[in-house]
């Protein structure tokens, strides 16, 4: 049984598109991103699924549960961070803590001080008091300190700085360890391809598609810059399967690769390969591909 699953919901704010006809499923233990640009329905999904708010039609369960009539239920298992995180700023951590537990109906709190240790988050001041990133972390401790069965992250690492967004990362695997069922929204397809196993891409408030995060990546079309010592062997990549607008440029070359390297990096070996970088595309230019795609 899918842990989330919608059917056709949607969400019309007064004559204003939320979202539209979104049927998905999340299974057990899965890490499922949600990808969309600003505007796309990640959070309007994420609020009908929490029952913040009500759908125009369709439904959404969570743990077999509706998700409207059985909220309260489903409220102990679950662990959200929201996208607009505020839970009244003049509360501290600690105190923010202490009410989820008890909206939640549990004892204690988890491992909230282990994880405020980790995420060198200051449980002690005012959220309002907080820095954009040093509130966010707070808010990732109340989402997880509980160990729940099923974690929703709305666009979790904004306004975390790398290291603590490689932090995140890595909590997120161990989450997925424990068997976990994570479901995280982002606008960026780098931010979320190392840990998510699936994703869903969301246009305009509706799903477009719903990929294996490898397929996925193996259908990107990577844009490939090297720089060799022996230039004579770059004319060579020309017509190689799969790589596409080549530019050489003296001992240069750029151009894009769509599925595995076996072939540029048999091509490149011999000529001695001094520089090689490999940059996977933005969600903006994976769905320019998906449009190429429908167009052909
Ligand atoms: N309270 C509201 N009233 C009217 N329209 C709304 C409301 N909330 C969201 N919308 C509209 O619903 C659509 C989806 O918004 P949503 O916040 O779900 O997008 P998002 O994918 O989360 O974007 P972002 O990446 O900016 O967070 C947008 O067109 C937005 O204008
Ligand atoms: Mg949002």
């Amino acid at each position: 049984m899918p842990v989330i699953e919608t059917e056709g919901l949607t969400k019309i704010y007064g004559n204003h598109r939320g979202i539209e006809e979104v049927t998905i499923a999340v299974e057990a233990g899965e890490v499922f991103g949600f990808l969309g640009p600003n505007g796309a329905g990640k959070t309007t999904t994420i609020r009908t699924l929490l029952d913040l708010i009500h759908p125009s039609s369709g439904t959404a369960r969570i743990f077999g549960l509706d998700s409207q009539r059985e909220s309260v239920a489903i409220r102990a298992r679950l662990g959200n961070l929201p996208g607009d995180f505020g839970y009244g700023r003049e509360a501290s951590g600690r105190e923010a803590v202490r009410l989820l537990a008890r909206l939640r109906g549990i004892d204690g709190s988890g491992r909230a001080e282990a994880l405020a240790e980790r995420f060198r988050a200051d449980l002690d001041r005012p959220l309002g008091q907080l820095s954009r990133g040093n509130r966010q972390k707070v808010g990732l401790i109340l989402a997880t300190f509980h160990e729940p069965e099923l974690l929703i992250l709305d666009e979790p690492t904004g306004g975390l700085d790398p290291l603590m967004q490689e932090e995140f990362l890595a909590l997120v695997a161990e989450e997925r360890e424990r068997g976990c069922t994570v479901f995280i929204s982002s606008h960026d397809l780098d931010e979320v391809q190392r840990v998510c196993d699936r994703v869903g891409i969301v246009r305009a408030g509706k799903l477009i598609a719903v990929e294996r995060m490898a397929d996925l990546l193996g259908k990107a079309r990577r844009k490939v810059t090297v720089r060799v010592a022996d230039p004579s062997g770059l004319e060579e990549l020309r017509g190689l399967e799969g790589v596409s607008e080549l530019q050489i440029d003296g001992t240069q070359a750029t151009f894009r690769v769509v599925g595995d390297f076996d072939g540029v990096v048999r091509t490149l070996a011999p000529h001695h390969v001094l520089d090689l970088e490999a940059v996977h595309p933005s969600l903006e230019e994976v769905f320019l591909g998906y449009y190429r795609e429908e167009g052909e």
